[in-house]
C-alpha cells in the first residue's frame, strides 16, 4: 500500500537551524507560491515565487521535507489537521506562517490538495498559496498562539498535539459549525 504518512522525524530537515528574526516578508497580491510534494510531504516542485519568498535555491528545496520552512510559532495541531484532512482525500485551506532561510517569516493562505494517479492512488500533494489579508492574519494569529501555549504545557509531542487538537476543535466550535465553515468565513472576508 502507498505510504502517505508524513516523513519520519529522522528524515526531516533540521528546521531548528534557522532562527526567526521577527522580520515579516510579503509578496504580491497577484502572485502564487506553489509547491508539490510526494505522498510523504517531500518537495518535488517549487515555483520561482516560492524560491524568492523563502530564500532558497531550487536544489536546496527539491528532495527536502516540507517542514524545511516550518515556523516554530505554528501549532502542531494545524499540521495534524492538514495531514488528517489530506489522508481522507479532502482538500484543505489554511493560514500558515512560514519561515524563510534568513529567518524572516511570511504568512500565506494555502490551498492544499491531493493529486491522484491512475487507479485513483494518491501520488502526491499540491499547495497553492496567496497573500492573506492583514485582517485575516490578525484574526487567526491569536488562535494559533493559544494552541501553541497549550502545546508548550506538554513536554511530549504526542500529548501536546492531542491536547491542542482538542482545543482547536473547541475554539472552532465556538465560532462556526466546523473548520471548513470557520475558514471560509475568514476567506470570504479577504479583499480581492
Ligand atoms: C503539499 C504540502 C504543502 C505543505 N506546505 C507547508 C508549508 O508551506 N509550511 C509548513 O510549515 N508546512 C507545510 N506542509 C506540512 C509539512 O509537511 C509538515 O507537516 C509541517 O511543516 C510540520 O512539520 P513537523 O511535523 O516537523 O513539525 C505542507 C505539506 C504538504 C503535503
Amino acid at each position: 500500500m502507498l505510504d502517505t504518512r508524513p516523513a519520519p522525524r529522522s528524515a526531516r530537515a533540521p528546521h531548528d537551524a534557522v532562527r526567526p528574526t521577527g522580520q515579516e516578508r510579503s509578496f504580491g497580491a497577484d502572485e502564487l507560491i506553489v509547491s508539490k510534494t510526494d505522498p510523504r510531504g517531500v518537495i518535488t516542485y517549487a515555483n520561482d515565487v516560492f524560491l524568492r519568498v523563502s530564500g532558497y535555491d531550487l536544489d536546496q528545496v527539491i528532495g527536502q521535507p516540507h517542514n524545511l520552512i516550518r515556523h516554530p510559532a505554528m501549532p502542531r495541531a494545524l499540521f495534524k489537521l492538514l495531514w488528517d484532512t489530506l489522508a481522507e482525500g479532502r482538500e484543505i485551506f489554511a493560514y500558515i506562517n512560514n519561515l524563510a532561510s534568513d529567518g524572516a517569516h511570511y504568512w500565506v493562505l494555502a490551498h492544499v490538495t491531493p493529486s491522484y494517479g491512475p487507479g485513483g492512488k494518491v501520488i502526491g500533494y499540491h499547495s497553492n498559496r496567496r497573500r492573506p489579508s492583514a485582517k485575516a492574519v490578525a484574526e487567526i494569529a491569536p488562535l494559533y498562539e493559544r494552541l501553541l501555549a497549550e502545546e508548550r504545557r506538554h513536554p511530549h509531542a504526542r500529548a501536546a498535539v492531542a491536547s491542542s487538537s482538542v482545543l482547536l476543535g473547541e475554539l472552532v466550535a465556538a465560532l462556526a459549525a466546523d473548520y471548513e465553515t470557520f475558514i471560509w468565513s475568514l476567506i470570504s472576508r479577504e479583499e480581492h
